[in-house]
């Protein structure tokens, strides 16, 4: 189990080494999925030189559900990038599922990210003019063990099945809402059978309420076993992870773990009001409207 809620989780653990300690720490080495240490990320081109990750030390269990947040700038989505092996460290080390992967070749990367990663983007990122089913598909027809047509198909349909999008899965992305195209977007990265979802902002195109039920997916699929890491600019959504980060200017700002809310109390209690502000009346002065 993860610290209390609100204890500050920067305290180092000073525990002896004993030999019953070290088994405990082996056990505590397989629950951590993801481990960074002095990871720092530069984009350098000729006329400018950004320090996005300036040394960030995390780790990040199996299970967790976690909240990113920090300003615009502070290197949220170069950390995503890094996690989601889209991209690599300049310096420092990355451990994902006890693999080094900071050091490993663009093609290793590929397989690793295939295998243990699902990525979810703020836009959607589907193919346009392909089915619901097709998109989700695509992932599969790329993987190292390609599955048989057949499984490849169930498989698919069984994601759209899991977002609750099985009647949906002819439509393209234009017949879909924008809940539904993340929904499918979400199929997408599940169906790999990953070990972890990274989300940049999967709720930043939402109207509220549907990026409530997408939070109220992730609860499920976390609770479920999926480890989740979500970027979000809106502390109304991180309030339903179960560990907080701050990031500033490229650094760890703060790590807390949380009471988390829960996302189907929330949608049971939903007042229309709640969301008053994407109803252009509730915008005018009294009495104008
Ligand atoms: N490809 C790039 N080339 C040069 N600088 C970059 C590149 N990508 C990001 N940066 C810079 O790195 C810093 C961190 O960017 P990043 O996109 O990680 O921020 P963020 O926290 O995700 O911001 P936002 O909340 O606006 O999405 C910024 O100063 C940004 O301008
Ligand atoms: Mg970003």
């Amino acid at each position: 189990m993860l610290a209390r809620a609100g204890i500050d989780r920067s305290q180092k653990n000073t525990t002896m080494d004993t030999p019953a300690n070290v088994d405990k720490k082996t056990d505590t080495d397989k629950r951590i999925l993801l481990q960074i240490q002095g990871l720092k990320r530069s984009y350098r081109t000729e006329t400018v030189s950004v320090d996005a990750l300036r040394g960030l030390d995390l780790e990040i269990s199996r299970g967790e559900f976690v909240a990113i947040m920090g300003a615009s700038g502070s290197g949220k989505s170069t950390l995503m990038n890094i996690l989601g092996c889209l991209d690599r460290p300049t310096e420092g080390e990355f451990l994902l599922a006890g693999q080094l992967v900071s050091s490993m070749s663009r093609d290793q990367l590929a397989k690793v990210r295939n295998q243990t990663i699902g990525f979810v983007f703020q836009n959607f990122h589907l193919l346009p003019r392909t089915t619901a089913l097709e998109n989700v598909e695509l992932p599969l027809l790329y993987s190292p063990d390609k599955p048989a047509w057949k499984e490849l198909h169930n498989r698919a349909k069984e994601a759209l099945a899991i977002v609750g999008l099985a009647d949906r899965a002819t439509h393209t992305p234009s017949e879909l809402s924008g809940g539904q195209q993340q929904r499918v977007a979400i199929a997408r990265a599940l169906v790999t059978r990953p070990s972890i979802l990274l989300a940049d902002e999967p709720t930043g195109n939402l109207d509220s309420r549907t990026g409530l039920e997408i939070i109220g997916l992730f609860q499920q699929l976390n609770r479920d076993g999926l480890t989740i890491v979500m970027v979000t600019h809106e502390p109304d959504i991180a309030r339903f992870a179960r560990r907080v980060i701050v990031m500033r200017d490229g650094l760890i700002r703060s790590d807390r773990n949380i009471p988390p809310r829960d996302a189907a109390d929330a949608l049971a209690n939903w007042r229309d009001e709640d969301d008053d502000h994407d109803d252009p009346l509730a915008l005018m002065p009294p009495g104008t409207a």
